[in-house]
C-alpha cells in the first residue's frame, strides 16, 4: 500500500480540495478522507502529518462532526484550520465562543512568536478569514503564535506535541503566503521529504484505471479540448486498445481542427481513434433553426445519435470515461463524506438508458492548470494543452441566425485571422478566449469606390480565470485595427468589424 505523507480530514469545508491542491503544488502528496475515517485505516497510510479542514458546523452543534480522540495519541503533527482549530481547542480544554458577527475577508497577521509554521513568511502578511466561532481561551500547553486585529488567537501552537491551529484559511489564494505555511507544516514540522509531481499522479491513475477496468472496454468522446484530450491520452496509456475514443466531426469546428486532432492522436500517440464524419447530419438538423437553445438541443441530440450508433458496434463496453474537473463537481466534499454526496456535472443526461455505463472520471480532483501539466506529462503537445476553451456546439453558437455552409465559411475565415494575429502579438496565453461571431446584421460600406452591403463580425476577446466571470480584454487599438483590416480585406462577404466591450456578467462569453 502506498504511504500518504499528509492526510487531510474533511469536515465539510468548500475549500478542502484547495488544501490538497496547495500541497500538490509544492510537491507534497496527500489524500483527503472524511473526518470519521477509521483510525486504523489512517494509521495504515503511515502519515507524517494530519490536517483538519474547516467546515460549516459550530463545535456547539449537537451533531457537530468530531474526530476519534485517539488520533491525538498517535504522536503525529496536526494542523487544524478554522473549524479544525475550534475542534482542537475544545478537545484540549480551551474555550470557543459563538461570535455574534461573522468575520469574513482579509486581515493582517502579526506574528507573536517565531514558529517553524511561519518560517520564511513576513510579519503583517495578508490572510483570509471566514468564521463565526472563535477561540477565547487557550487550551493547556498551547500558546498564541500570531494574531490579527480581530482575532487575538489567529494562530496557536503546542510546539512540544506539534499541534498547530489557524483561524484563517491558508489554502485560499487571498492568503498571501498560505502555500508557504502549508509547505512549512509538511516539510519543516512533519519532515516530509518525498517529492511528488504530475508524473506520479499519471502513474497512480494509470494503475488505478488498470485495476478498475480489468479486461473490460471503455468508451470516451474526444472533442479535441484539453480535458477530453488528457482523459483519452491517460486512458490509452492505461488500457491501450481497450479504449474506444470517438471523435465526432460535426462540421462546426474551427479551420483545421479535425486534422489537428487526427494528427496528434492517430499519428503522434498512435491512439486507435474512431472518427465519425457527421457534417451532413448536423447541417440537416440545423436547417432553418435560428433559436439559440434549439440549436444547442439539436446539436446535442445529433451528437448522441451518432455516438450511440458507434457504441452499438462495440459489444462489451462497461465504462464511459469523462473529463470532469474539480470545479465541475457541484457539491464540494461534504461532512457526510465525499462518496455520499459529491455529484458531478456530466453530459450523460441525454444518453439512452442502455448507454449509462459506469463512469471513469480520472480528473475529478484536479484544477484546469493541473490538467494541463498532466497533459504535458502524457506527451500531448503544448499547443493542445494550452488551447482556449471551445464550446461543444462549436461555431453554430457563434453564428447568429441560421447556420449555413456559407455562414460557417465566413466565421471560420474571420476566426482564423483573429487567432493568427492574437498569437502573433503574443496575446494568446494571456487570454481566456478570443473568437469571431458572425452577426445577422448587414450594413452598407464602401470599398474601392463601390457600395457594399455585407455582413458584420464581432470580435469577442475576454480575460477570465474560470469562465464564470469575465472582462473584455483591453487589446491595443492598433492591433484591433490590424485585425479589422485583415478580416475586411481577406474575407469576401464581411465589410464591418465591431469589438464587443461587454463583461460577464451581464453578458455571457458566447453570444448564444
Ligand atoms: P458562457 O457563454 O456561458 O460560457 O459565458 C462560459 C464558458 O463556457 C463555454 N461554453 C461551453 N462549453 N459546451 C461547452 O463545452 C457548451 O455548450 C458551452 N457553452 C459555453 C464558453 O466557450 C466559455 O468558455
Amino acid at each position: 500500500m502506498q504511504k500518504v505523507p499528509i492526510v487531510v480530514l474533511d469536515f465539510g469545508s468548500q475549500y478542502t480540495q484547495l488544501i490538497a491542491r496547495r500541497l500538490r503544488e509544492v510537491g507534497v502528496y496527500c489524500e483527503i478522507y472524511p473526518y470519521f475515517e477509521d483510525l486504523e485505516n489512517i494509521k495504515s497510510k503511515e502519515p507524517q502529518g494530519i490536517i483538519f479542514s474547516g467546515g460549516p458546523a459550530s463545535v456547539y452543534d449537537p451533531d457537530a462532526p468530531r474526530v476519534d480522540k485517539r488520533i491525538y495519541d498517535l504522536n503525529i503533527p496536526i494542523l487544524g484550520i478554522c473549524y479544525g482549530m475550534q475542534l482542537i481547542a475544545t478537545d484540549f480544554g480551551g474555550e470557543v465562543i459563538r461570535a455574534l458577527e461573522h468575520e469574513y475577508g482579509k486581515a493582517k497577521l502579526y506574528i507573536d512568536k517565531p514558529s517553524p509554521l511561519f518560517e520564511g513568511t513576513k510579519d503583517g502578511q495578508v490572510v483570509w478569514m471566514s468564521h463565526s466561532d472563535k477561540v477565547v481561551k487557550l487550551p493547556q500547553g498551547f500558546e498564541r503564535i500570531a494574531h490579527t486585529d480581530n482575532s487575538p488567537y489567529a494562530a496557536i501552537a503546542d510546539e512540544k506535541r506539534k499541534i498547530y491551529a489557524l483561524q484563517f484559511h491558508p489554502e485560499v489564494s487571498h492568503t498571501e503566503e498560505g502555500t508557504k505555511i502549508l509547505e512549512n507544516f509538511a516539510r519543516r514540522i512533519c519532515n516530509v521529504t518525498s517529492k511528488w509531481d504530475m508524473g506520479h499522479f499519471a502513474k497512480e491513475q494509470i494503475e488505478k484505471i488498470r485495476k478498475e477496468v480489468g479486461e473490460d472496454k471503455v468508451l470516451c468522446a474526444l472533442s479535441g479540448g484539453v480535458d477530453s484530450s488528457v482523459v483519452t491520452a491517460l486512458l490509452y496509456e492505461a488500457i491501450g486498445d481497450r479504449l474506444i475514443p470517438v471523435f465526432v466531426d460535426n462540421g462546426l469546428l474551427r479551420a483545421g481542427e479535425r486534422e489537428k486532432v487526427e494528427h496528434v492522436f492517430k499519428n503522434m500517440l498512435q491512439v486507435p481513434l474512431v472518427v465519425i464524419d457527421g457534417k451532413e447530419q448536423f447541417m440537416e438538423a440545423l436547417k432553418g433553426v435560428t433559436d439559440p437553445e434549439e440549436k444547442r438541443k439539436r446539436i446535442g441530440h445529433t451528437f448522441i445519435e451518432l455516438f450511440e450508433k458507434e457504441a452499438r458496434k462495440h459489444k462489451d463496453v462497461k465504462y464511459l470515461a469523462q473529463g470532469t474537473l474539480y470545479p465541475d463537481v457541484i457539491e464540494s466534499v461534504s461532512v457526510k463524506g465525499p462518496s455520499e454526496t459529491i455529484k458531478s456535472h456530466h453530459n450523460v443526461g441525454g444518453l439512452p438508458e442502455w448507454m449509462k455505463f459506469e463512469l471513469i472520471e480520472p480528473l475529478r480532483e484536479l484544477f484546469k492548470d493541473e490538467v494541463r501539466k498532466l497533459g504535458l506529462e502524457l506527451g500531448l503537445p503544448k499547443e493542445m494543452v494550452y488551447r482556449h476553451p471551445f464550446p461543444g456546439p462549436g461555431l453554430a453558437i457563434r453564428i447568429l441566425g441560421e447556420v449555413t455552409p456559407e455562414s460557417l465559411e465566413l466565421v471560420r475565415k474571420a476566426d482564423t485571422i483573429l487567432l493568427e494575429e492574437i498569437k502573433a502579438h503574443g496575446l494568446y496565453e494571456k487570454l481566456w478566449q478570443s473568437f469571431a461571431v458572425l452577426l445577422n446584421v448587414k450594413s452598407v460600406g464602401v470599398m474601392g469606390d463601390k457600395r457594399t452591403y455585407e455582413n458584420t463580425v464581432a470580435l469577442r476577446i475576454v480575460e477570465s480565470s474560470d469562465g464564470m466571470t469575465a472582462t473584455f480584454a483591453h487589446i491595443p487599438h492598433h492591433i484591433l485595427e490590424h485585425i479589422s483590416n485583415r478580416i475586411i480585406n481577406e474575407v469576401d462577404g464581411i465589410n464591418r468589424v465591431v469589438y464587443d466591450i461587454t463583461s460577464k456578467p451581464p453578458g455571457t462569453i458566447e453570444w448564444e
